[in-house]
């Protein structure tokens, strides 16, 4: 079957990034491909990925570590903020709660974790088994446009979903925003608790 007939894709979705900014270094998880976080922000990134050949295919600018996120090397609570853009939609569910565990263990006192991701809805079985969002996003000097796609078997996934898992872990939500059907969530950690 050609690839393209596997394709179930949503429309075109909006993502304006111009005003975005983290106090400190960022930790962009699963910052290789198109790096977006990187290519806004630069060299205040620390973009992180498994695949050596995602990093090295995403512009210049951050600093570059091969890591998986289910397991960083970092020292706890030493990163000033951290963020996944599209990412999550490509991490086994049976993995979030580990990811967001080590995220919570690595950021400071008060430091925030945000994402960007999309609403899957359950898969039908149909032919279309890949789940594509095209995305528009607005930096600061350009617009860059792509796609990212997962199978879509066992992917559902929505806002509320990220919600309970990172509170599972200790986060509090501090602003969460729909757009059409993508999410923003800002999550801090909540050391009080
Ligand atoms: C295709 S990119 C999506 C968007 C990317 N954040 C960007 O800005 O273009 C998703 C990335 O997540 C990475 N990834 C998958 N599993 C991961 C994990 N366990 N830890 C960190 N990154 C992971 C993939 O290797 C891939 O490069």
């Amino acid at each position: 079957m050609n690839q393209d007939d596997r394709m179930f894709s949503i429309g075109v979705q909006k993502v304006d990034l111009k005003g975005f900014s983290q106090n400190g270094r960022v930790l962009d998880i699963g910052g290789g491909g198109e790096g977006i976080i990187g290519q806004l922000l630069g060299e205040k990134v620390i973009a992180i990925d498994p695949r050596c050949d995602e990093l090295e295919e995403a512009a210049e600018g951050p600093l570059k570590i091969i890591m998986d996120a289910r397991e960083l090397k970092f020292l706890n609570n030493t990163v000033d903020g951290i963020t996944s853009f599209f990412t999550l939609m490509y991490i086994e569910k049976q993995y979030h709660q580990n990811v967001f565990e080590e995220i919570y263990r690595v950021l400071k006192e008060e430091g925030e974790f945000v994402i960007w991701d999309v609403t899957i809805p359950q898969y039908s079985g149909g032919i279309e088994d890949i789940f594509v969002v095209p995305l528009e996003i607005k930096l600061k000097e350009k617009i860059v446009t792509t796609a990212y796609g997962v199978l879509w078997d066992k992917a559902e996934q929505d806002k509320n979903y990220f919600i309970n898992v990172a509170e599972k872990v200790g986060f509090e939500v501090v602003a969460e925003e729909n757009m059409n059907q993508i999410y923003y969530i800002k999550f801090r950690k909540n050391v009080s608790k």
